[in-house]
């Protein structure tokens, strides 16, 4: 399943967008490299992220404090799992966020 994530024209290249969607929170990035798609969500219990505080790069989870770089995804503090990487599919309009069939 795919779903209308962000219009491209909401993002310019340096952009990083927060959306929401079916009671998720995702990151949208553009930069030189191209569009990253990213689970804004915790992973120890699933807490928004969006709460969070965020200096730099790092953003620490409002519930129990983990870290992660919301560049790489990498878990600074916290298990060591990282932030999820979402697939996405783009047309000339929209970005498009690809549903895994183990969506929660
Ligand atoms: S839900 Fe984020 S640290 Fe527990």
């Amino acid at each position: 399943m795919i779903l209308r994530l962000i219009r491209k024209s909401e993002l310019s290249e340096g952009d990083t967008k927060l959306k929401k969607l079916m009671g998720k929170t995702y990151l949208v990035r553009k930069n030189a490299s191209g569009i990253q798609v990213i689970e804004y969500m915790c992973r120890h219990q699933l807490a928004s992220l969006e709460l969070g505080k965020l200096e730099g790069n790092v953003i620490t989870c409002p519930r129990h404090n983990w870290k992660y770089d919301i560049t790489t995804g990498e878990c600074i503090f916290g298990d060591g799992t990282p932030l999820k990487f979402c697939k996405f599919e783009e047309d000339s309009e929209w970005i498009y966020l690809v549903v895994d069939s183990d969506y929660e």
